[in-house]
């Protein structure tokens, strides 16, 4: 049995084996780079303006109107879920809220690893709320969900774009044709983050 090498041929054994070693890693990355095998990344298309006035807003649109109150002249009509369809655009914007939550977090779109991460999050537990209020096909349910998400809104715009506090609440009791009673909601009285709303 032979345990030990001479240091020669040790020195030897080892340089050798760098050279290989150099020479596979350099073949692995030519092979790589050659076949595409770098691991891919994801790729920011939408920044973040972008996803919020073609992703975000369209599928909170949608989910806010799903259920809620109008007034008419006859007193209020109810807007309700009836169709299967109905409920699966619910549940489509649900899901897109959700899985937007997790958009935001992605490098290109994160601004930074604490708060922003935090509010990120609550858009998809909101979203997740949303969608358990469309699968159990719960009309009030829906309507509760629809406020934690306009909170989740609501409330990372207070810290990162003041400006934009979004200004249709659609818990607002103000009737929907004036867009004055709609921007001066009161409905969240017990915060001051709707201050200066337009
Ligand atoms: C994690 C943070 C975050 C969440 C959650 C969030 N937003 Fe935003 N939103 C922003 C930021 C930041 C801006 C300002 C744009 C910018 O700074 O790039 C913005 C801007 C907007 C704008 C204005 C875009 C423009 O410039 O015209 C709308 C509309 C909007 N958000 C809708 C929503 C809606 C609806 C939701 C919830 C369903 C939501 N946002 C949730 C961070 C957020």
């Amino acid at each position: 049995m032979k345990i030990s090498n001479s240091p020669k041929e040790t020195e030897g054994r080892v340089r050798l084996t760098g050279i290989s070693l150099a020479a596979v890693a350099f073949a692995a990355g030519l092979a790589a780079a050659c076949s595409g095998e770098a691991p891919e990344r994801p790729v920011v298309v939408a920044d973040v303006t972008d996803l919020m006035i073609s992703v975000l807003e369209p599928a909170a649109e949608t989910y806010w109107d799903g259920v809620g109150e109008i007034l008419v002249e006859e007193g209020v009509h109810l807007i309700r879920p009836l169709t299967d369809d109905d409920w699966t655009a619910l549940r489509n914007a649900a899901f897109i809220l959700a899985e937007s939550g997790n958009l935001l977090m992605m490098d290109g779109r994160v601004r930074d690893r604490g708060d922003w991460m935090a509010h990120s999050r609550d858009m998809v537990d909101a979203g997740r709320l949303a969608l358990e209020a469309v699968d159990r096909r719960d009309a009030d349910a829906v309507f509760d969900a629809g406020a934690e998400v306009y909170y989740a809104c609501r409330d990372c715009h207070a810290r990162y774009a003041a400006e934009t506090l979004r200004p249709s609440d659609p818990r607002s009791t103000a009737p929907a044709d004036s867009l004055g009673a709609v921007a001066e909601d009161t409905s969240t009285g017990d915060t001051t983050d709707d201050q200066g709303s337009r």
